[in-house]
């Protein structure tokens, strides 16, 4: 059961706003619950706490740390099915999928209690001339300071969860503004994190606007901002002074499905049915062009489709569902209107059908043409492309024929071809033997071209959260 109202965090304490946020259950369309709203002066009231907290944070011990974020995995396993049921209805995921979501929420923040107490450091010998003898360095890293976190509605939780764990690994205050259409999940982080004694100031959780939000993005109090979303985040970064940028900004992700993948067919199919349907494609690395070899296109092409064809769409909180809504009815139109136009201009449909409302059939559709932005863009949605190739390196040239570079899958049973994948493929992430969808939290995630910048997976997120911090020693003069 979802509480009647949450209110936000500022300065780790529970504040119950007089104005506040309706949350729309994403499949019924009615209100599912009130979050308290921040405004611009609580976000200013959140950035001063965190600047004031840098300190006290950096000398919260390691061991203090880990403690903190091991309560947070105890008390989501016991809030399991209430963070699953929140995601449910706020995100409109399908209940199987929210409770997958609920596991990785877990598992990145055991990764980060893990990490907290490894002190990464390094000992250089630096006496590499005549000059330099009896010198030696050595480095630390500490925390960069007060974090600034925006983050998207697709994962409320574990998007939340990789930069809130890192940030508490690393030792660093943040205020983190979740999305607007889906801020429960992240306020149940907050209710939880309260419980424990992180230093006052420690976090802020503030739903608020865009616009208020940008207090954030500009103020040089913050020293590290981290978004993910769409490309907006590319103008953040441009109004964002000093501080340190790291960006998570999607893409339109391949799979190539060589000529003898090396693995049945039916196997490829229902990873590709995963890697593009899940959660209605509301992901970053969401399947969205197959490139399959001419040799087994044909039946490749009809085995997918009876698979699409056969997904069960309907309630999210219904066992059976794999296809609930997409987030709100713009998304929904927008999706329409491109797959309209791509066949206005040639594709054929081979799965699919009408849109009722936020709900979009999960569809296929064959030979788009590459200028549609069905093709070139983001659709984040139920909704793929298949085309065939012949040759493995032309293959690899659409791939990279696109703006964005995150992920990339590739089936293939040759060893040369997945080398060559993965030295040619303009990405983050190159996947052989499954889809680009897949993520595993402690791997270093993140792309390239407009996808983004820096990487997360809380190691990688950590580099980012601290600066490396060099003493020279010379011993004999
Ligand atoms: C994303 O949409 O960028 C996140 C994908 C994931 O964590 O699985």
């Amino acid at each position: 059961m979802l509480q009647k109202s949450y209110p936000y965090y500022l300065a780790n304490r529970a504040v119950a706003a007089n104005t506040d946020l309706e949350v729309l259950d994403k499949y019924s369309g009615k209100r599912a619950t009130r979050v308290a709203f921040a405004d611009a002066a609580t976000v200013r009231k959140g950035i001063v706490a965190a600047h004031k907290a840098r300190d006290a944070m950096a000398a919260f011990p390691p061991d203090a740390r880990r403690n903190v974020l091991e309560h947070c995995v105890r008390r989501f396993s016991e809030r399991q099915e209430e963070l699953a049921l929140a995601l449910c209805v706020e995100a409109g995921k399908p209940i199987r999928d929210s409770r997958g979501e609920v596991l990785r929420l877990i598992d990145t923040f055991r990764i980060a209690a893990g990490e907290a107490t490894r002190g990464d450091g390094e000992v250089i010998e630096l006496d590499v001339s005549e000059r330099a003898r009896g010198y030696r360095g050595m480095v630390k890293r500490v925390p960069i300071g007060a974090c600034a976190f925006i983050t998207p509605f697709n994962f409320p939780l574990n998007l939340v969860a990789h930069k809130v764990a890192p940030a508490i690994a690393a030792g660093c205050p943040f205020v983190l503004k979740p999305a607007e259409k889906t801020p429960i999940g992240s306020l149940i982080i907050g209710e939880i994190l309260a419980e424990t004694d992180l230093p006052k100031g420690a976090f802020s959780i503030l739903p608020c606007s865009n616009d208020d939000a940008g207090l954030l993005v500009e103020d040089p109090r913050i020293a590290l901002l981290s978004f993910t979303g769409s490309l907006i985040g590319w103008d953040l970064k441009a109004r964002a002074g000093r501080k340190k940028v790291v960006l998570e900004l999607g893409g339109n992700a391949a799979c190539i499905v060589d000529a003898d993948p090396g693995v049945d067919l039916d196997f490829v199919v229902q990873r590709l049915v995963f890697g593009a349907y899940y959660q209605s494609g509301q992901s970053c690395i969401s399947v969205q062009r197959i490139f399959a070899h001419k040799d087994i296109i044909k039946p490749l092409r009809k085995k997918l489709a009876k698979a699409v064809k056969e997904l069960r769409m309907g309630d999210p909180r219904d066992e059976r569902t794999f296809i609930g809504p997409v987030v709100d009815d713009a998304a929904a139109a927008r999706i329409e209107s491109w797959i309209a136009d791509a066949m206005k201009h040639g594709a054929t449909r081979l799965a699919g059908g009408k849109r009722d409302g936020r709900m979009i059939p999960a569809t296929l559709l064959e030979n788009v043409p590459h200028a549609c932005d069905l093709y070139k863009r983001e659709a984040f949605g139920p909704v793929a492309m298949i085309e065939a190739f012949d040759d493995f390196d032309d293959a690899l040239a659409r791939v990279n024929a696109s703006d964005f570079g995150l992920q990339a899958g590739v089936f293939s049973a040759r060893l040369d071809h997945a080398m060559r994948a993965w030295d040619r493929l303009e990405v983050g992430g190159v996947i052989v033997g499954d889809v680009p969808s897949v993520r595993i939290d402690n791997m270093p995630y993140g792309g390239v071209k407009a996808s983004g910048l820096g990487r997360e997976g809380v190691r990688y997120a950590i580099e980012d959260m601290t600066e490396r911090r060099l003493l020279v020693i010379r011993s004999g003069h």
